[in-house]
């Protein structure tokens, strides 16, 4: 079958060049923005009077019949439709005859591909945002509900200080917080149409561009068409966002896969969130925290991926961003589904608060406290600092705890210390009193949840109201 650019060629394809140039297999998935774009396009050619407003009815008609056809598995693209653009329009002509052959007028597929990643990306990044949303919810709840209850805050995943595990929900809110603003703002600039910018430099024709990216729910056109056809940077945004996002997953998944471990025992997860061995009858593995964090070096590959394609090329279309398309449906797929699984992995996942405060005496978690309180009585913080060292050394020696310490001891480390100048030093009385701004007291926590809640609750709605 001859191409329907093939009028300068003597030959066909070889068959091999056939397969490494077809995009076909991937591009398809975006078959519904390919149609609806046409079906701007043509619109907008009627208007202007450039078709007719007989063939333009054809071609919608003809269009929408492709469509459902794709839809119901009665079209099976092949290597010869080349791309999803050729698929479509070679269709049309079949099916419609002429009328179809005026569809491609002031337009090229250099702009139709990148009209049709933009609308198939739009709609992507909307289900993200939603999903992003859920997930602060699912972590909004579980901060309320575990407000107030205590654990160990690490550092060099070394016992550092008390804090609440709400505190720890609250953390990973602010992350995911800002990939969502982040994805917001990388959506503005996804939002602006690019057809009619042709091949490179526009058209003789009397378009509009305005009214092309009105019906297709775009802000505006695109300003500069050799850019238009050349940007690929809101794909590379839309991967660091998935990149910097699949990072916060990764790295909670992490924990997870820590606190799951016999030697932390910190939670439970769900029986249907985990897998078993084939060899040991014993093990529940936490497989989907492992998973996520796996993914997230694929996410990161495509990122790698389509800069790399990126780097070296000139203005202004070239074949190479043709490959712009597996890497960025890749991490969309992997974005998408991570975020899921993680929502309902937290949401089925307990903690055990017996097991966690088998830990509280280790690791004197209460020292940055005792010194705190020095202050108080008027002991300048880095001497407070240097006699809690102190007690630490003793009671090392001693194989005992802070409130094990006796009166002349503490005395013989400081004359200014006493048994009851070290003050409230139970686990909970520290963590109550940590209400500095931003802090892990409950009180403290329950403020964030508040503000939490307002942000989610003045979101704008993430949705798309337009299509044909
Ligand atoms: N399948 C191509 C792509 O995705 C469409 C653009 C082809 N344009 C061209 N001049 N070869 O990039």
């Amino acid at each position: 079958m001859a191409s329907l650019w093939g009028g300068r060629f003597e030959k066909e394809m070889d068959d091999i060049v056939k397969n490494f140039n077809a995009s076909i297999f991937f591009d398809q998935r975006m078959y519904n923005e390919d149609i609806m774009g046409s079906i701007a396009h043509v619109t907008m050619l009627a208007e202007q009077g450039i078709v007719t407003h007989e063939e333009k009815n054809k071609i919608i008609e003809g269009l929408k019949d492709i469509r459902n056809k794709i839809a119901d598995g009665e079209i099976v693209f092949n290597v010869n439709d080349e791309d999803i653009h050729m698929g479509v329009e070679s269709r049309l002509i079949a099916d419609i005859g002429d009328a179809g052959k005026k569809l491609h007028t002031a337009r090229s597929r250099n702009d139709q591909c990148q009209v049709d990643v933009r609308m198939y990306l739009r709609k992507e990044e909307i289900e993200i945002l939603n999903r992003l949303v859920y997930l602060e919810s699912v972590i909004l709840r579980k901060a309320e509900k575990y407000s107030e209850s205590l654990t160990i805050g690490f550092t060099h995943i070394q016992h550092a200080q008390p804090i609440t595990i709400g505190f720890i929900f609250m953390a990973y809110f602010q992350m995911f917080k800002r990939d969502i603003q982040r994805l917001m703002d990388a959506y503005e600039r996804l939002n602006l149409c690019p057809l009619g910018s042709c091949a490179l430099a526009g058209t003789t024709l009397p378009t509009n561009r305005h009214r092309t990216s009105e019906l297709l729910g775009f802000t505006s056109p695109t300003e500069n068409a050799m850019d238009s056809v050349s940007d690929r940077d809101y794909s590379l945004e839309f991967l660091s966002a998935a990149s910097i996002s699949m990072m916060h997953l990764s790295r909670w998944a992490e924990e997870f896969v820590w606190w799951n471990s016999q030697e932390f025992s910190y939670i439970s997860i769900d029986d249907s969130y985990c897998t078993g061995s084939s060899i040991m009858p014993q093990k529940k593995n936490p497989d989907m925290a492992e998973l996520l964090r796996g993914k997230t070096g694929r996410v990161y590959g495509d990122l790698m991926q389509l800069l790399t394609v990126m780097k070296g090329t000139p203005l202004a279309y070239n074949k190479d961003f043709q490959e712009d398309k597996e890497s960025l449906f890749d991490a969309i797929d992997t974005w998408k589904a991570s975020l899921q699984i993680f929502a309902n992995m937290i949401d089925k996942t307990e903690f055990r608060l017996d097991q966690i405060q088998k830990h509280f005496s280790q690791g004197f978690l209460n020292a940055t406290d005792i010194a705190e309180h020095f202050v108080t009585q008027n002991i300048p913080f880095r001497e407070a600092h240097s006699i809690v060292g102190k007690m630490v050394k003793v009671c090392e020696n001693r194989g005992c705890c802070f409130d094990d310490l006796t009166d002349e001891e503490l005395k013989s480390i400081d004359s200014r210390i006493s048994k009851d100048s070290l003050g409230d030093i139970s686990i909970k009385a520290c963590v109550d009193a940590r209400l500095s701004f931003g802090g892990t007291s409950p009180k403290e926590v329950i403020r964030q949840i508040k503000v939490g809640q307002k942000w989610i609750e003045e979101l704008p709605a993430f949705e798309l109201n337009w299509g044909f």
